[in-house]
């Protein structure tokens, strides 16, 4: 049938094969290109699955594997199928980021192991070249250290380890001492020796180096750290279509490797820091109440209010700024959102919703979950766009959200957050948080607005405190 349809087409298999792949590749750019707009990326979501399903199919007329190998090809395929699909169902939107982690790190680790087998492979016939060499060597070190630095970075977000950074003396001088072994053993295999055992040892170090290049990391910067490894995983993948000589594999890899890199360099600059200082200052070791209002334990006086103050207040706004946060995902409060900005509406009050670039644990995180309660798109101000606008703003309704509000980014240099622009939520009339306490948010320092006489604080759990305040709001 396949081969009636490619001679019908006068096309060879391998022509075929090339054709699927490019219509692949053009499906991973359009869905990216969706993915850069909260409108586009449910459908660009699909656009890249698609794609990704026919390059997928497109490969297997060139496997050449024995009948074990096609069992062993279809029980993997039906397992990862299952795994990702139950998985994808079921993760918290808090725990994204793990997610993103843990498939991260299988994509390296199958790029490393790929790679190392098909140099067992061409050992055997003695037809390895030095280019051949180079791209298996990258492809096992860059894969290695992407799947050891994601099962860090899996368990730091998981808090299966602590998500302190672990640091002791000497780290650097050790670390060094691995990236310097593995620059030997890389340049040994490429230039002068071929040994199937030397590259297995290179590739153990390389998990070593993942390991020790993530654990001085802090918890709060592991997001960035993810981003960087999926650039390194995607730098891995290409390097193994190379190896293989599969063109999909590298325009792939190559998108994910710059997707990936990009992607970390937006949120390094969203948090104000640098790359180097997010990946080398062990950001996180000591931040209890620097650069805050105090130091921790200092009992400050706050101003609390119940949810009818509060809903007598919003109720006669004119305008109504929504600060959202990682609590309010955790509380699973986006529609609880949406129902009081319902009832504001109704009663001419004008909301709009201000969206940090790294609220809450990744990415968009905010526009997806607002985006589920079907916040209407224009409604979303991006920073630039709304910071403007808090001085004209009655309320700044401050929802599970801390560090991005957090005027020490401005103020105090000594705070692990400083330099990172913030939401204007200061600017407002009035500053309403709806929190659970005074606890810090996950950079682990106090927040000075917090004790601010024009902040009031709503405690409790977001969903409970925003569904309160829609029946105040509405009772008004
Ligand atoms: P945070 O500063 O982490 O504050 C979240 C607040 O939510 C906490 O203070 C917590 O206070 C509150 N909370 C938790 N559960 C709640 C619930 N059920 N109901 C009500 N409140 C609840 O969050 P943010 O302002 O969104 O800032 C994000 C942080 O993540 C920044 O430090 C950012 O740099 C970091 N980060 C983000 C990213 C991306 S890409 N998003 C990447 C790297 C780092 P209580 O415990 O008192 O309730």
């Amino acid at each position: 049938m396949r081969h009636a349809l490619l001679a019908s087409s006068g096309l060879t298999l391998s022509q075929g094969i090339a054709l699927l792949y490019l219509l692949a590749a053009v499906l991973f750019i359009l869905g990216l290109k969706q993915l850069s707009s909260p409108k586009g990326a449910r459908r660009g979501n699909w656009i890249a699955a698609v794609g990704m399903l026919i390059a997928v199919a497109a490969s297997v007329p060139k496997l050449h594997a024995t009948t074990t190998g096609i069992v062993l090809i279809a029980v993997g395929t039906v397992v990862g199928v299952v795994v990702g699909a139950v998985s994808a169902r079921r993760v918290k939107m808090t725990a994204m980021p793990q997610m993103v982690a843990a498939f991260n790190g299988v994509g390296g680790g199958a790029a490393a192991l790929v790679s190392t087998m098909e140099y067992q492979r061409l050992v055997a016939t003695g037809g390895q070249g030095v280019v051949f060499v180079f791209t298996v060597v990258f492809s096992v070190v860059v894969g290695s250290v992407s799947f050891a630095g994601s099962v860090v970075a899996f368990s730091k977000l998981q808090e299966l380890m602590t998500g302190i950074p672990i640091t002791y003396a000497g780290q650097k001088v050790v670390n060094g001492a691995v990236v310097l072994a593995i620059l030997g053993i890389a340049v040994y295999l490429i230039g002068f020796g071929t040994s199937v055992p030397v590259l297995a040892v290179l590739l153990v170090i390389a998990l070593l180096l993942g390991v020790g290049f993530v654990l001085p990391i802090g918890g709060a910067d592991m997001p960035v750290v993810i981003s960087l490894l999926n650039a390194f995983t995607g730098l891995a993948v290409a390097s193994s279509g190379f190896v293989l000589g599969n063109t999909v594999l590298i325009v792939g890899g190559t998108l994910v490797g710059a997707a990936g890199t990009l992607l970390t360099m937006l949120m390094s600059e969203a948090m104000g820091r640098s790359l180097s200082n997010i990946l080398f200052a062990a950001v996180g070791k000591v931040v209890a109440g620097a650069g805050g209002a105090g130091e921790a334990g200092e009992a400050k006086p706050v101003r609390s209010g119940t949810p009818d103050d509060v809903g007598v207040l919003l109720a006669y706004s004119r305008k109504v700024i929504i600060v959202p946060g990682y609590g309010l995902a955790v509380a699973q409060a986006q529609h609880a959102a949406r129902e009081l900005a319902n009832a504001l509406e109704k009663r001419g009050v004008e909301v709009e919703y201000a969206i940090h670039p790294v609220a809450g644990r990744m990415p968009g995180h905010m526009n997806v979950l607002l985006a589920e309660a079907d916040v209407p798109y224009d409604q979303l101000k991006e920073m630039d766009e709304i910071n403007d606008e808090f001085k004209s703003a009655d309320v700044a309704l401050v929802v599970g959200a801390n560090d991005v509000v957090n005027p020490a980014a401005r103020t105090a240099p000594d705070s692990p957050i400083y330099g990172m622009p913030i939401l204007a939520a200061d600017d407002a009339k009035n500053i309403v948080f709806l929190k659970r306490s005074l606890r810090p948010g996950f950079a682990g320092i106090d927040n000075e607005l917090m004790y601010d006489q024009k902040t009031i604080m709503l405690f409790g759990d977001a969903k409970d405190s925003l569904t309160k305040l829609a029946v105040a709001v509405k009772a008004a």
